[in-house]
């Protein structure tokens, strides 16, 4: 559990909160490049860290991001007109370029000075791993992209999918380091032959009460879990990188983990991402990520909770729908009577509550990497109050590493790694 002013300052991150400022020394991933497919084509709204912005492709194929609202009279430029290299507010003519500058301002006398006095926030954007990434932080402290594997890849061994989670993205991102729910929450019964990945779920269900180590490094932490197993051990090992992503254990390529980034304190945007060092993702692979979990993502426009509109993708199930649960399922197929894994994750997290109330908890030893990770992300959040920058933040070839799957005799955590942590790196 946390007390009351733990979990505030844990999962609020909107401007001037510690977490926000925590989160703003990081660059943020935000749509994916396929969003925003033409040079001068139709801008889209989107929410991060509480603020509303708007994002488009200029005409030389840059991305722009600013606020969402015209510093003139505050309309919407979400409504403006693309063109030359700029966005062009539609109520009086003001136009503004992806640094933010007021490039033209029609509706003054043309010897007036006044657009020289004007900007409008605007965020530095990149694009890598097929996603646009927006830095929000101090200027002067902005840092290279991170260097997780699935951006570094050759084009065409990555795959990204993005969708929106109505939750708080702590309890979404805490179900990422929560291994004891995968012997439940996705278990199926009796499937013979079990698919690959199901065969994987029903080892870990053979053993529920995994043991649990946690060993922080430069990224954040790696966590091993061991289960029982054939008379020796199952570890999975997972990355947590602040300061909210992972990577999950798998035992082939493509494999990858999820970012969560709130969008809101009420909900956030799941950016999951799964990637080959060594050859171009197949069709079928990609197929897969894009259509079997979450199911039959769709783009669509969102109200949130204040009446501000995004431009997202969302999966067909959804807390709306009970996700579709089908309890004939639940008593004959798989354990939650859904039928896909991300769902199943969602309906546990989503249904905490917009922002869970971490109060009320009862945490045992199979939460440890849960409660080592919200210290980890409270104590980051304290050391920058207090002058302390995130090491990680500055170091972005930190974040090349990798989750580890295998099978060993060995019981113990750090001889684990001693004898097969660079599985845990990414080859140079
Ligand atoms: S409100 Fe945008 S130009 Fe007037
Ligand atoms: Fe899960």
């Amino acid at each position: 559990m946390l007390t009351q002013a733990d979990n505030e300052i844990v999962t609020r991150t909107g401007p001037g909160t510690p977490m926000g400022e925590l989160f703003r020394r990081f660059w943020q991933p935000v749509l994916l490049s396929s969003d925003l497919p033409d040079n001068d084509g139709d801008p889209q709204r989107i929410k991060v860290l509480g603020e509303n912005l708007v994002a488009y492709r200029d005409t030389n194929g840059d991305v722009g991001v600013m606020n969402f609202y015209c510093p003139h009279r505050r309309a919407g430029m979400f409504f403006g007109r693309n063109e030359e290299c700029g966005l062009r507010c539609v109520y009086h003519g003001w136009k503004f370029d992806k640094d933010g500058n007021c490039t033209d301002m029609p509706s003054e006398p043309a010897e007036s000075n006044f657009k020289g006095k004007v900007k409008i926030t605007a965020y530095p954007a990149k694009e890598a791993g097929t996603v646009v990434w927006i830095y929000m932080g101090p200027k002067e402290l902005q840092p290279e992209l991170p260097q997780f594997e699935w951006c570094t890849v050759p084009e065409g061994h990555v795959v990204v999918t993005r969708w929106l989670q109505q939750s708080n993205y702590l309890q979404a991102m805490e179900g990422e380091i929560d291994t004891s729910h995968v012997s439940f929450n996705h278990r199926w019964f009796d499937l013979d032959p079990a698919p690959a990945t199901i065969a994987i779920l029903n080892r870990m269900a053979g053993d529920g009460s995994p043991r649990l180590t946690v060993r922080e490094n430069d990224s954040g932490f790696i966590y091993g879990s061991r289960r029982d197993y054939d008379n020796q051990y199952y570890w999975r090992c997972t990355q947590l990188m602040v300061p909210m992503y992972s990577l999950i254990p798998g035992n082939q390529w493509p494999r990858g983990g999820r970012g969560w980034v709130p969008v809101d304190d009420e909900t956030n945007m799941v950016f999951q991402y799964a990637s080959n060092p060594d050859r171009p993702l197949t069709e079928e692979e990609i197929h897969l990520r894009k259509t079997q979990s979450p199911q039959n993502l769709h783009k669509v426009k969102h109200t949130l909770s204040d009446g501000y509109v995004i431009d997202t993708w969302i999966p067909e199930r959804t807390p709306q729908n009970d996700y579709n649960i089908d309890r004939e399922m639940q008593r004959t197929t798989n354990y939650v009577g859904i039928p896909s894994t991300r769902e199943q994750d969602m309906a546990m997290t989503d249904s905490m509550g917009a922002i869970a109330d971490r109060t009320k908890e009862h945490l045992g030893t199979s939460d440890t990497a849960i409660i080592a990770g919200r210290q980890l992300l409270l104590k980051l959040a304290r050391d920058l109050q207090e002058g302390q920058e995130p090491y990680a933040a500055q170091h972005p070839e930190v974040f090349a590493v990798r989750a580890i799957n295998i099978v060993d005799p060995e019981p113990d955590f750090d001889n684990l790694l001693k004898k097969h942590g660079d599985m845990g790196k990414v080859n140079a």
